[in-house]
């Protein structure tokens, strides 16, 4: 009789992957959580179903921004006091809210049972959703890094402030020392031009080809706009309140050009049977 872990590989291997966009900082502030909610409205409104899994702890969290108030989250999945479909909440557009919480960064932690009953449960996603949307810590904590290394794509998010950018290259290297073929995308955010992004962007490619061997591309550029400040004081992603502002403008373009890169890719495995991996399992 297999073993609980073999049926597991099994059971998440059979599943139809969905694709898997990390969304990652060095810095804090950065604007990653703005990305990730406007981004997978951005994505949803190409026709496509996505989740938003939370796995950041900070306190300005996707919830915040979409203005929704979750119960419950995936600590009370892993307890078995709720099942996944329970803690789902879904925002905008039909988009999907697992709230991650303080549950889905101690998955390190956990019983054997407790661990693979959680990613049994998450296995569910990939029912649902076409694409998943990780929102992370900024910083490269261990944890962070294993669900970066997971993903299809990481999207690391930078402003053109030097601090950001030596710890945006600071999280591109654990990445590249983690996973060397990784897909890795700076996305420059709260630039003042096309100008300054690009030249951020050549500079940080060329370092990380040097020191690191390894090619990174460009996600776009979002201008700091003050769109974007008044859609987070309403609570309001900027993607439906401002459509035409440029913030507006540039997510669609980059969720536009993530969903056709991501189609010509071949998929390379489930997130969920790579977390399996790099949690060691
Ligand atoms: N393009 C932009 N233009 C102007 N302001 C912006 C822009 N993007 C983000 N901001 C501002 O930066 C703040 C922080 O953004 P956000 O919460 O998304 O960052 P974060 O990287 O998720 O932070 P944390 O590391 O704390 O999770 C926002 O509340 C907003 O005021
Ligand atoms: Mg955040």
């Amino acid at each position: 009789m297999p073993d609980q872990a073999q049926r597991l590989r099994e059971l998440v291997s059979a599943l139809s992957p969905a694709r898997t966009i990390s969304v990652a900082s060095g810095k804090g502030g950065v604007g990653k959580t703005n990305v990730v909610v406007n981004l997978a409205i951005a994505i949803a409104k190409q026709g496509k179903e996505i989740v938003i899994v939370d796995a950041d702890l900070g306190l300005a969290n996707v919830d915040v921004l979409l203005n929704i108030n979750p119960r419950y989250n995936l600590f009370h999945v892993m307890e078995r006091h709720k099942r996944l479909e329970e803690i789902i909440v879904e925002g905008p557009l039909g988009i999907k809210i697992i709230p991650g919480a303080s549950g889905i960064s101690k998955l390190a932690d956990v019983s054997d049972q407790q661990r693979d009953y959680i990613i049994e449960e998450l296995s569910s996603i990939n029912n649902i959703a076409d694409f998943i949307l990780v929102d992370t810590s900024a910083g490269i904590s261990h944890n962070v890094v294993n669900f970066v290394a997971a993903s299809d794509i990481a999207l690391v998010v930078t402003t053109p402030e030097p601090t950001a950018v030596t710890d945006a290259y600071a999280m591109v290297k654990v990445i590249s020392q983690r996973r060397p073929d990784m897909d890795v995308r700076l996305l420059i955010n709260m630039a003042s031009s096309r100008k300054e992004a690009e030249d951020i962007f050549n500079r940080m490619a060329l370092v990380c080809r040097q020191f690191l061997g390894m090619n990174i591309e460009f996600a776009g550029y979002l201008i700091k706009d003050d769109s974007v400040v008044q859609s987070v004081l309403q609570r309001k992603p900027f993607i439906l309140e401002y459509p035409y502002s440029p913030a507006g403008k540039s997510m669609l373009k980059i969720a536009r050009d993530l969903i056709g890169d991501l189609r010509e890719k071949p998929s390379s495995g489930s997130w969920l049977e790579r977390l399996l991996g790099v949690f060691r399992l």
